[in-house]
């Protein structure tokens, strides 16, 4: 039987990178993955590919849109999803080779099969064609990911009735696609589809959009997308949907208790995701997955057998996947005696529509639900000389800071760009900056980055110098 100082079930950012840090690291490193290719959700059938197809739209967007103000004439002008599909199937095959390398370069030994506990040194790994062998580790780290969820009457048949792994693949471009969900997928698959001209409908559960945001960005971002075509039914239930061979069928309750239906091609299902754990054996350690489905860790990541951790989605937090590599570097780290420091509340949230939304630390509700005393500083987008240039003029920065201290206490913004700008304010706050302090940084200029600058000076002393 193989035998390591580390081995890590699953292949997503959280595993393989813990993978890479255990092996800088000087430990003997395994990694066992099910899928044939490396990476997970976030490079098999998330983040990444949904990213190649937001670009990809949004090329498309505005060569129908805004070229001509541009001065750029086209004619013919037509969306050809099955070359798209194409294009984004290479960019995670490209992805996913590169991890593959990098578990070469750094000697890790890949185990390909699904992998169970047997006791808590021994993980069976059982391949797609029945054989199985065991490997032994004396650290276990946990790292199997998550999966779509769904609810009671929205079981997804992954025909018409998708999840987001079908929708990165649909052949066709859809008339019209009801989205169960305004959260993250549902905003940025749905913004995929809207650019390529198919009409969305948003079956939202809550009262806002976003509705774990700041409450201002929801509101504002409604109004965006109102513009692009959406369309929301906030506050509905679903009560079912039904496949009803060419269309979807979707039951809801409105706000007013009434039966409302609604008809489309697809329906994709974006309500959520859940930890996942299936066939990982965890009885056979004594371990039991809580009534999230995940697996319980402490502050260390530690489960109650102290030589098993568990990372990235299939821990408690945020479900995002520099989130999950951070927490793969924390237990290496803690494994070769370091102590590594991880700082929850700094985890930066993006949704990459267009404009782009980013936000890090407290929202306003949070504060206030805090009792924290705070100021905000908000500065309008189009405000900006490089937003006119650009034409890119939607949305805002606000900066919500300690009212006494001026330390900057959350950050959260809509607009071009802002998936990048947001790491000024993470750099920030690591470093417990104040407002004052951002707004006395020389930001260059012409930049969106100088949105940053007048909301911290709106926060420092209402002193914003462009509105
Ligand atoms: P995963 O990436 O889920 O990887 C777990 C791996 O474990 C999988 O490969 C699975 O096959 C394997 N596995 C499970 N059980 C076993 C077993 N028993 N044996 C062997 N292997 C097993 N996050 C962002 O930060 N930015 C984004 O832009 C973003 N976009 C997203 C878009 C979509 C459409 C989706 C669905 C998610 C997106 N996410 C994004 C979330 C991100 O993908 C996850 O947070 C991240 O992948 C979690 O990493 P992980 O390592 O914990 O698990
Ligand atoms: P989400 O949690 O972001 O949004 C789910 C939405 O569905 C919420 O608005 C919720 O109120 C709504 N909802 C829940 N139950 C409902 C019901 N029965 N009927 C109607 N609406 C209902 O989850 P989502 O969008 O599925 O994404 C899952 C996770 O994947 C995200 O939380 C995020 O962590 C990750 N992700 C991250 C991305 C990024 O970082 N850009 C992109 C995509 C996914």
């Amino acid at each position: 039987m193989s035998s390591y100082d580390v081995i890590i079930i699953g292949s997503g950012p959280g595993g393989y990178v813990a993978a890479i840090r255990c092996a800088q690291l000087g430990m003997n490193t395994a990694i066992i993955e099910k899928y044939n290719t490396l990476g997970g959700t976030c490079l098999n059938v998330g983040c990444i590919p949904s990213k190649a197809l937001l670009d990809s739209s949004e090329h498309f967007h505005n060569a129908a849109h805004s070229f001509s103000e541009h001065g750029i004439e086209l004619t013919g002008l037509k969306a050809n999803i099955k070359q798209m599909i194409q294009r984004k199937n290479d960019v995670v095959s490209q992805t996913c080779s590169g991890v593959k390398f990098l578990m070469d370069k750094n000697k890790i030994d890949v185990h390909t099969g699904v992998g169970s506990f047997v006791d808590k040194n021994t993980v069976k790994v059982t391949a797609a064609d029945g054989t199985s062998n065991n490997i032994n580790g004396k650290n276990i780290i946990i790292a199997t990911g998550s999966k779509p969820n769904f609810f009671p009457g929205m079981e997804p048949d992954k025909k018409r009735i998708i999840t987001s792994t079908e929708a990165l693949n649909l052949q066709e471009i859809p008339k019209k696609m009801i989205v169960i969900g305004a959260g993250v997928i549902g905003l940025e698959l749905g913004s995929v589809y809207g650019r390529l001209g198919t009409e969305i409908e948003v079956v939202e559960f809550s009262p806002t959009i976003l509705p774990t945001m700041d409450a201002s960005i929801g509101k504002e971002f409604a109004k965006i997308l109102k513009k692009e075509g959406f369309k929301f039914q906030l506050e509905h239930r679903v009560q079912k949907v039904e496949n009803k061979g060419k269309s979807v069928v979707l039951t809801a309750l409105n706000k007013k208790g009434e039966e409302v239906t609604f008809e489309a091609d697809y329906c994709l299902v974006a309500v959520g995701r859940k930890a996942y754990t299936d066939g990982l054996g965890l009885e056979n350690v004594g371990l039991v997955a809580n009534n999230r489905g995940q697996v319980e860790v402490n502050d260390h990541l530690q489960t109650v057998v102290p030589n098993i951790y568990a990372i990235g989605d299939v821990v408690r937090g945020a479900m995002l996947a520099h989130k999950a590599e951070e927490e793969g570097v924390f237990i290496a780290e803690q494994l070769a005696g370091q102590k590594p420091h991880m700082n929850y509340n700094l985890i930066p949230g993006v949704v990459y529509t267009w404009p782009e939304i980013a936000a890090v630390g407290k929202t306003e509700e949070e504060l206030k639900a805090a009792g924290v005393e705070y100021k905000i500083g908000n500065f309008p987008i189009k405000a900006l000389g490089r937003a006119r240039a650009s034409m890119d003029t939607a949305g805002f920065i606000k900066i919500l800071a300690d009212k006494t201290t001026d330390e900057v206490l959350g950050v959260h913004m809509i607009a071009a760009r802002a998936a990048d700008l947001i790491m000024e304010a993470v750099v920030a706050m690591e470093y417990r900056a104040s407002a004052e302090d951002i707004a006395r940084i020389c930001h260059p200029h012409p930049t969106y980055s100088e949105g940053m600058k007048e909301a911290a000076m709106a926060a420092t002393e209402n002193r914003a110098m462009h509105i």
